[in-house]
């Protein structure tokens, strides 16, 4: 639908960076869900898209049939993320809906975070700062929170897209033997990168860290769960930041607690916010971030403008750059 001034009705689910903004004004007429720590509730989320031609939302959001159903005439759902398994695509797809999304922009600072979480893990960065604040560094010590060497372990990737490669250049560079599972092997990447393969259950005997970089599908729900703990060693760290619902979290606390493996860093939950209270964050081998893996302020304002860009292509009647769906 369009206003007065011939600009088409766009739902913001959030405040967003200033170069989205900025945008999406310049090209539509927008509405703000104006709270920056609060996801819209579904019930507002519902009656406001009953007049917008594009919605505009976070991985927060679930998108799903209702929200479709109540949006007569949208045209476009951009997301400001990469991951789009909040979105049911199906029901978009039925209704010649296009969807959009943000790869790309956030491939590098996400491995950052990724390779943070490695680093956390093994050094004990955490425990080490609260044994300090709690008064518990008495004395300089050898083994006082001695972690492991990052340097000459091997890191085993599950997933060698955009994220996964960046991640295994990073670890090269820091002296890694680097494996990596994907259904589909990648000897060019081998090649370039100095990674090897390794068939599934094998990566998760030999490599020291396993780092998940696969998108939430029902092929990985809970991909990691008891029968991979067992399999892992017990100085083996678990690093994820693709999404909660590829870990079975009852599984990995009870590994953690009985020391099947050593550590695990963990930015994604497989329900977000995770609880204060989960008996996951009381562990003190677990190293928990609150999903910020491409939170830095650089690549959100990439994001935001990536995702602006590409519902104003959809609303003016062109293909975007980076659909999920081109309806
Ligand atoms: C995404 O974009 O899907 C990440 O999980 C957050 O940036």
């Amino acid at each position: 639908m369009t206003n007065n001034a011939g600009k088409k009705n766009v739902y913001i689910t959030r405040l967003i960076p200033a170069p989205g903004v900025e945008y999406l004004q310049e090209h539509c007429q927008c509405r703000f869900w104006e709270q920056d720590n609060e996801p819209v509730p579904q019930a507002v989320l519902l009656k406001e898209v009953a007049d917008v031609s594009g919605l505009y939302c976070m991985l927060s959001e679930r998108i799903d049939a209702s929200v479709i159903d109540a949006a007569p005439h949208l045209e476009v759902i951009s997301t400001m993320s990469v991951g789009f398994d909040h979105i049911d695509v199906d029901a978009a797809s039925a209704r010649g809906i296009s969807i959009t999304h943000t790869p790309g922009v956030l491939t590098e600072t996400t491995a950052d975070l990724a390779f943070a979480l490695l680093m956390a893990t093994s050094r004990r960065l955490i425990e080490a700062n609260r044994a300090i604040s709690k008064g518990h560094w008495k004395a300089w010590s050898p083994l006082f929170m001695a972690g492991r060497d990052i340097y000459g372990a091997s890191l085993g990737l599950i997933g060698l897209g955009r994220i996964g490669k960046a991640m295994a250049r990073r670890a090269r560079g820091f002296g890694m033997r680097v494996y990596y599972y994907s259904r589909q092997r990648d000897e060019e990447v081998e090649a370039k990168q100095g990674i090897s393969y390794l068939p599934f259950d094998e990566l998760l005997q030999y490599s020291d860290f396993i780092s998940l970089h696969v998108p939430a599908t029902g092929e990985t729900f809970q991909l990691i769960s008891t029968r991979e703990f067992n399999l892992m060693k017990p100085t083996a760290v678990l690093i994820n930041t693709a999404r909660g619902s590829v870990v079975n979290e009852e599984a990995l606390f009870a590994a953690l607690v009985s020391g099947q493996i050593r550590a695990a860093g963990l930015d994604v939950f497989a329900e977000e916010p995770i609880s204060p209270d989960h008996p996951l964050l009381e562990l003190p081998n677990l190293v928990a971030l609150p999903h910020i893996g491409s939170a830095s302020v650089e690549t959100r304002s990439k994001m935001a403008y990536l995702a602006a860009e590409d519902m104003v292509e959809v609303l003016a009647g062109r293909p975007p750059r980076f659909p999920v769906l081109n309806a």
